[in-house]
């Protein structure tokens, strides 16, 4: 007869756990999916190649805030950092590698701050931001990350209405945080990302997401 393992009780499956898990894959998918569905561009990782097209795009969204190359190039080799974009597909729905919206952020321990998001103005309100909010939302989730960060100027409200939906919610103003002008920056915090209350929205906001 074989005894029973003196450890078995660590490997019992938790139904909490395997349904969180469950929900974290259905996550996944309805994200890839719908990041996968739109035939105007495709969301992915920046390359090294994308650089030309995201420095010149970045003084266009940020005016004299804008980031240069050398800081976009140093992003990409920042380990901890994970940069996106969306880039146009030609009528084949092939990628023509030409960026018309990115953004960033960077995963410290169990935190993600978000660095960077923005659209060429010529092809906003068509769900590009959100799209790469997605893309990060969805791999802090699968990382374990815990809670998102960011900041956002006082004026924006375009941005806080894009991070409303996904559950971000004040945590504190930064006085004069933008050097070009002073405005102060609005910080912006999720609950536990991992918790299924955050999840269950982050579900539904994506479920409504139509190319
Ligand atoms: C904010 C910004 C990134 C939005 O990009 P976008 O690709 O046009 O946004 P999306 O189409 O994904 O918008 C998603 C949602 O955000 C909100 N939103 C976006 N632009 C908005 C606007 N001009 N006014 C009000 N709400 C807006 C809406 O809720 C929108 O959903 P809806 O179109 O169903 O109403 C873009 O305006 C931008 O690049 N701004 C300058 C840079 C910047 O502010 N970056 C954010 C720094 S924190």
């Amino acid at each position: 007869m074989r005894r029973k393992d003196p450890n078995q009780h660590q490997r019992d499956p938790d139904p909490d756990a395997f349904a969180q898990d469950k929900l974290v894959e259905r996550l996944r998918m309805t994200a890839q999916n719908k990041l996968n569905a739109n035939p105007k561009y495709c969301i992915r990782k920046m390359y090294l190649s994308d650089l030309d097209r995201v420095s010149e795009l970045d003084p266009l969204v940020f005016g004299e805030m804008h980031w240069t190359r050398n800081i976009f190039a140093g992003e990409l080799s920042n380990p901890n950092a994970n940069y996106y974009v969306a880039s146009k597909l030609d009528e084949a729905g092939q990628d023509t590698g030409e960026p018309i919206g990115y953004g960033g952020a960077w995963h410290v321990v169990d935190e993600m701050h978000i660095m960077t998001l923005g659209t060429d103005p010529d092809y906003r309100r068509q769900k590009i931001a959100e799209s790469i909010i997605i893309a990060l939302i969805t791999d802090a989730i699968n990382s374990g990350i815990k809670s998102i960060s960011l900041e956002v100027r006082l004026s924006n409200e375009a941005a806080q209405r894009l991070y409303e939906r996904y559950a971000f919610k004040q945590a504190g103003i930064r006085k004069n945080y933008y050097e070009s002008d002073g405005e102060s920056a609005l910080i912006l915090w999720t609950e536990n990302i991992q918790e299924e209350k955050f999840q269950q929205n982050f579900q539904e906001q994506i479920s409504k997401l139509s190319p």
